[in-house]
């Protein structure tokens, strides 16, 4: 069985025998008597604890019983506390004690009956030790109540965070299927178109010239397919944490320049004009691919979102860290969409739309962040659009 709280009681009396034969009479386990000799020793006391009962001698030299029980009703701390009053027999006891907000007040004469004093102390003790627990349950149901609120609001999170990723996989869904969709038309309906020409033989399709541009087209339109497939992959892995990179003494001087050429021709497709500004060499150790992959998509970027501008590429070192910068001077991006066009699928909704699946700024960012650098933006609409990649030049932390 629980053992039950300590409860304190306190005995005011002028005469230390009274007090003595008083406490020997009350004494009972888990029961803490507390004597004062005078008042103004009791009011000392009832600061202190919080008292069950107080049991006073209504003669005393000084402030006597009912001046105090004014003194206690006066205070908050006390104004609660059930109060008996001891006095000789056939004394006045009508004391009105207007405002006495407990109203638990009872009398005792003495010569004190013993089971009178105890079933007294007992039925208040009870009492208190009943209001304690009930405000302990209280406060333990609030508590209960405030943890079930925060579970609440944790689960409304959760769940519209899942609707929200569900909404993306199925936005993200019909995108790639569109995007593939485009490509893989294409490749059909050449294929019907030499299909049908196959038995003639006689197709300007078959000319040595038409069949190079044809073959120039089909690797264009499979290098999209493979690109986007190679995106799904790359945000699967990373969304398992698996984004891992093979870090490896480079010259990123050179692998830039590299990059500008395997995109020289898309740029000027796009009427992009491009500048490089890189000094001979710059050494560090990274992951080629993942840093041929982060410049890809800026310059990809450049061209898609900024066609018919120039396009400035700018290598530089120190502070232990390689910066390349990307600079176009194409619509550029709100401030509002700096941080979110990093995220996965969020893309912009230009006129006349341009195809992607927001995923290369994702990538790119993250593959900078593999290497414990990063990407930023500088951007402001009509003013272009600045990607700064900083990558410490030792590779991972
Ligand atoms: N250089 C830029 N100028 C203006 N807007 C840009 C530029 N680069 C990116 N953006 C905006 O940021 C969005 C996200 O870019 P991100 O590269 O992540 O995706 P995407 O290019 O739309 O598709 P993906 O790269 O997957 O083919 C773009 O849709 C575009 O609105
Ligand atoms: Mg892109």
């Amino acid at each position: 069985m629980p053992q039950l709280p300590e409860v304190n009681v306190l005995i005011v009396d002028d005469l230390p025998e009274n007090l003595l034969a008083l406490e020997a009479l009350i004494r009972q386990p888990q029961l803490v008597v507390h004597q004062a000799g005078s008042a103004e020793q009791a009011l000392a006391l009832l600061l202190d604890h919080d008292f069950a009962l107080a049991i006073l001698d209504v003669q005393m030299p000084g402030m006597n019983g009912f001046e105090l029980a004014e003194a206690m009703r006066g205070t908050g701390k006390t104004r609660h506390i059930p109060i008996v009053f001891v006095s000789a027999a056939g004394s006045e006891l009508n004391y009105a004690f207007k405002g006495y907000e407990s109203g638990a007040i009872d009398f005792l004469q003495k010569p004190l009956d013993t089971h009178a004093v105890r079933s007294k102390v007992n039925v208040f003790v009870e009492l208190h030790r009943q209001r304690k627990l009930l405000k302990e349950q209280v406060a333990a149901l609030q508590q209960a109540r405030r943890e079930q609120d925060a579970l609440l609001g944790k689960l409304e999170v959760a769940h519209s965070e899942l609707e929200r990723a569900v909404a993306m996989r199925d936005d993200f869904i019909s995108l790639v299927t569109q995007e593939l969709r485009t490509p893989l038309n294409d490749l059909y309906v050449q294929t019907q178109m030499r299909k049908t020409h196959l038995p003639s033989g006689d197709s300007p399709a078959f000319a040595v010239s038409s069949a190079r541009e044809m073959l120039d087209r089909e690797e264009r339109q499979i290098g999209a397919m493979l690109g986007l497939i190679d995106g799904m992959l790359d945000v699967s892995r990373l969304r398992t944490g698996e984004l891992t990179i093979h870090p490896r003494p480079l010259d990123l001087a050179a692998l830039v320049r590299r990059a500008g050429t395997s995109h020289a021709a898309r740029l000027e497709a796009a009427g992009c004009e491009v500048t490089l500004d890189a000094p001979a060499s710059v050494q560090g150790v990274w992951d080629e691919f993942r840093i041929d992959q982060i410049i890809s998509n800026l310059l990809i970027n450049a061209a898609q979102h900024a066609p018919g501008q120039p396009v400035r590429l700018s290598l530089s070192s120190g502070d232990g860290e390689a910066r390349l910068v990307v600079r176009d001077h194409g619509p550029g991006i709100a401030p509002r969409d700096h941080e979110r066009v990093f995220r996965q699928f969020e893309r912009g909704t230009p006129l006349p739309p341009v195809p992607g699946l927001g995923l290369g700024l994702y990538i790119a960012q993250q593959a900078a962040r593999a290497h414990g650098g990063s990407v930023s933006l500088d951007s402001a609409p009509g003013e272009g659009a600045t990607f700064t990649v900083r990558l410490p030049l030792a590779g991972t932390p």
